[in-house]
């Protein structure tokens, strides 16, 4: 079924929102909102992306009426910039958990996964004027229930619907998201999100490899640190920290 304004409506109020049945990327459109003046809270939403950005230029795919494309305007401190990422990944955890999935994990640094497959992503971009900070949009796509079967991302992606075997409404789904990122940006701040970030993380004692500054490293997850930055222990067995990247796991889980 498609997602309605008036659907939508009934749960969003009285948050400010702007919702497309069809649309560019919800990240562009917000960061644009977010210029004209948005309040933090405000919210964009799309049935379907048609450009739809995922990290590192890639593409993300929102097919009409099988997932969710949310874009949420936040106006963190700017001490707490790198936070926004966890907390994304922390709500969105727990929206699954919610949902009834089992085998939720955070695969460092922000996608959510279900039994070691994708179920989410999430692209934070940080809005300036010239020097000053406006905020951050956060982009938080979810798949419902688009199916890869068949693609090349059948073994890598997967949707929240068949992991807990039941529809799932996405307004609902909506809602509990939204309840989830207003609650921990109170935390935004504090210890607690940090931990229940690394509670749920699962590539932790993990053999991995990634790419660093154009220079590939493998070796072991060790420990992550309060600014989100992963320990690798190298098969040189030297430790190094690195805030961001896409890593691959080299042993199966
Ligand atoms: C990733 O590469 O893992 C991040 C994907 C982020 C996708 C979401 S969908 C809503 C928002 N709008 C976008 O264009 N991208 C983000």
């Amino acid at each position: 079924m498609a997602l309605t304004q008036e659907a939508l409506k009934q749960v969003l109020h009285p948050r400010p929102h702007r919702f497309y049945p069809s649309a560019g990327s919800t990240n562009d459109l917000a960061n644009t909102w977010l210029k004209e003046g948005a309040p933090a809270g405000s919210v964009v939403i799309a049935d379907e992306q048609k450009e739809g950005r995922g990290r590192k230029g890639r593409v993300w795919y929102t097919p009409p009426h099988v997932a969710l494309a949310v874009s949420i305007i936040l106006k963190p401190p700017q001490q707490f910039l790198h936070r926004i990422s966890l907390l994304g990944a922390v709500a969105v955890a727990e929206l699954c958990q919610h949902a009834g999935a089992k085998g939720v994990g955070i695969k460092w640094p922000n996608d959510v996964q279900i039994h070691g497959r994708k179920v989410s992503g999430i692209l934070p971009e940080v809005v300036w004027d010239g020097e000053t900070l406006l905020g951050v949009v956060l982009g938080i796509g979810v798949n419902v229930r688009a199916d890869f079967g068949g693609t090349e991302l059948a073994h890598i992606a997967t949707s929240l619907e068949p992991a807990v075997g039941q529809h799932l409404k996405r307004t609902t789904l909506i809602h509990y998201l939204l309840q989830r990122i207003d609650y921990w940006s109170q935390f935004i701040g504090d210890v607690l999100l940090f931990n229940t970030w690394k509670s749920k993380l699962n590539t932790l004692g993990k053999a991995i490899r990634l790419e660093y500054n154009g220079q590939i490293i493998e070796g072991v997850a060790v420990d992550v640190d309060q600014n989100g930055a992963l320990a690798i222990r190298t098969t040189n067995n030297e430790v190094i920290s690195v805030l961001a990247g896409d890593i691959a796991l080299t042993e199966t889980q």
